[in-house]
């Protein structure tokens, strides 16, 4: 798999909380930021891989995983969705631990199945609102507030506090990148935000009822999360989860700039 098309700074697995690491990736993106392309690594007492990277950062995708967890250690593959940019490597993941099953949605293992051949006896279906349990915490998948597939489904550590939201709250990375999204500055933040859900992520965002988003919205907060990881944006920490709430929260009213100026500060 080539590596070209990597210019950006590589940025090396991030630990957010206890035994929970994001691998990063960026590519280039609008008006000189990046976008980053994580997933994430639970290293428990049955290690989860939650998403799996691009195909394009392959080589890099699996250096910075198995430094973590042994091919074989790793037990489960949550995907959250088989978009291209979650779910790139997961049939060369398959085939490297072979003791791993899937974790995803039954309709998106449907999907799975059709279009990249994984039998399903390979998978595990957990549909919003289930738990799974990874012998010392249990996992619960959840539908976040917002998604760019119906499929989509986020996940919580209660026992860490991290919330991995799929799509959610994407936002550009600025040119000088960060790890944290409370390091961007806030109007590339707030600006970048809006463009990138209006944009690409839920452009129907515009379509829905304030006040019943807002009550989707609040039902992520009510879980106190500690940090939340979007696959792209860097990760929100505990200070700034109730700003990127809020941010969210807004879309429906948002008047977005354009996408390529999305990238403004
Ligand atoms: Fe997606
Ligand atoms: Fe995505």
């Amino acid at each position: 798999m080539p590596d070209s098309f990597q210019p950006a700074p590589r940025q090396l697995p991030l630990e957010v909380a206890r035994d929970t690491f994001v691998i990063r990736a960026i590519t280039p993106s609008v008006a000189g930021t990046f976008t980053n392309l994580n997933s994430m690594v639970i290293r428990g007492a049955e290690p989860v891989l939650v998403d799996t990277g691009m195909g394009i950062h392959a080589k890099t995708w699996f250096e910075d995983v198995f430094s973590l967890v042994a091919p074989d250690a790793v037990r489960w593959i949550f995907v959250t969705h088989i978009d291209t940019d979650h779910a790139g490597n997961l049939v060369e993941v398959l085939a490297r631990c072979p003791n791993a099953m899937m974790v995803t949605s039954r309709g998106e293992s449907y999907r799975a199945s059709a279009s990249l051949g994984i039998t399903l006896e390979r998978m595990r279906m957990v549909e919003a609102g289930e738990d799974f349990d990874i012998g010392d915490r249990v996992l619960r998948a959840s539908r976040p507030p917002v998604y760019d597939s119906p499929y989509t489904r986020a996940l919580h550590d209660p026992s860490t506090g991290v919330y991995y939201a799929a799509d959610a709250f994407c936002a550009p990375m600025p040119e000088g990148v960060v790890d944290w999204s409370d390091e961007i500055a806030a109007p590339l933040w707030e600006r970048g935000m809006a463009s990138f859900h209006h944009h690409t992520v839920c452009p129907w965002v515009s379509l829905v009822d304030p006040a019943r988003f807002r009550a989707e919205v609040d039902k992520l907060a009510v879980l106190d999360p500690q940090v939340i990881v979007s696959a792209h944006a860097p990760p929100i920490g505990k200070a700034a989860i109730p700003r990127a709430l809020a941010q969210l929260a807004s879309l429906p009213a948002t008047v977005p700039v354009p996408l390529e100026m999305a990238g403004a500060g």
